[in-house]
């Protein structure tokens, strides 16, 4: 008989300092989930103005977790809002943002380039031990973590966030090829010390929700494309129907045509290549001739619905 050492997972390392990459709605509803649970957090992006803005959105959510937390007494949400801003630092230099951070979040353009060569430039700057973490939605992290060292390919993994960060429970937490016991061990306690469920997904492309959610809000547009039902009865459907807190064509809007189309358009070429089946990545014109218009959704007034009186 072979005896068997009983498994123990391995520890995972502490966390105090973290350097969020990118002040847009994700990395700014990073940095103020992560502030809000104790956090010391370092924003990072390339310009002063791309930090403010992302101050400013964390500003504005913070007042809406501070006014239910404590009912609008007005003392205590200021002194709670104060307390979770004094949390946060803003930096424009990448190098001197990641000097004593134990982990990284990245949060920035949907680039497979521009995130490796962030990647690549703070493997020589962070400390040996920092773990990092991409929140790509649709790129390979071991695509990513290639521009790293071996060691740090090690200490590489995968941390989704879902928008609006603030309000959604769940962080996809992706263990790559290379990622260590330890390192996915210490991604699935920092997400729990956020306040989040993590779940735990293979590096593949879309990971859970996305994998689902695309094809799933392509469909609903070809839908429309044929003729079969309108937009809005559409999300009526799947509202009252399903259960879904917003319809496909209020989704899509939520979350950009832009990037919808961006990420099916990365995953037509998997599908090529057959990594990915090919029916579920099938273009629709309707939403290239939306995105071609600029019409990318809330962020820009008009997507499948007019909200330019909300702007
Ligand atoms: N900051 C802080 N809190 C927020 C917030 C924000 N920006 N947005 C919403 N909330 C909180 C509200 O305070 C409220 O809290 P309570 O229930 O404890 O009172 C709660 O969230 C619900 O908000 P509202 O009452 O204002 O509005 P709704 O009930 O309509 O909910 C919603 C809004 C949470 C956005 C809901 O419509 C929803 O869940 N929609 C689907 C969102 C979704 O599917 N997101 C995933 C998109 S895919 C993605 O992100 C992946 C990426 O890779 C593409």
């Amino acid at each position: 008989h072979i005896l068997r050492a009983p498994h123990h997972p391995a520890a995972s390392i502490m966390v105090k300092n973290l350097t969020v990459f990118g002040a847009g709605l994700m990395g700014a509803g990073i940095a103020q989930v992560a502030a809000q649970n104790g956090f010391k957090v370092i924003l990072s992006d390339v310009t002063e103005k791309a930090c403010q803005n992302g101050l400013q959105i964390i500003q504005k959510s913070l007042g809406r977790v501070a006014k239910k937390k404590f009912a609008g007494k007005q003392d205590e949400m200021e002194g709670y809002t104060r307390q979770v801003m004094g949390n946060i630092t803003t930096m424009t230099d990448a190098g001197e943002a990641v000097s004593s951070a134990d982990l990284i979040i990245e949060a920035i353009i949907e680039s497979i380039k521009i995130k490796r060569d962030l990647f690549g430039f703070l493997d020589g700057k962070a400390s040996r031990g920092c773990i990092f973490a991409s929140n790509t939605s649709s790129l390979s992290i071991k695509d990513i973590a290639e521009a790293c060292s071996p060691e740090r390919q090690a200490r590489f993994g995968g941390l989704h966030f879902f928008n609006p960060v603030p309000a959604m429970k769940l962080v996809e937490v992706i263990k790559a090829e290379k990622t260590s016991q330890e390192t996915y061990d210490t991604l699935v306690d920092v997400t729990k010390k956020m306040g989040k469920v993590p779940v735990n997904c293979k590096d593949t492309p879309g990971f859970i929700v996305n994998r689902l959610l695309i094809p799933y809000m392509l469909e609903a547009v070809r839908m429309a494309e044929r003729g079969d039902a309108t937009p809005h009865d559409i999300d009526t459907a799947m509202e009252l129907g399903a259960g879904y807190p917003m319809g496909p064509f209020k989704l899509l809007d939520f979350v950009g045509l832009d990037t919808t189309s961006f990420i099916s358009e990365g995953w037509r070429e998997k599908a090529d290549r057959g990594q990915i089946p090919k029916e579920l990545v099938q273009k629709s014109a309707m939403l290239q001739k939306l995105v071609d218009e600029g019409k990318l959704g809330r962020k820009s007034g008009q997507g499948f619905y007019d909200y330019s009186s909300k702007l």
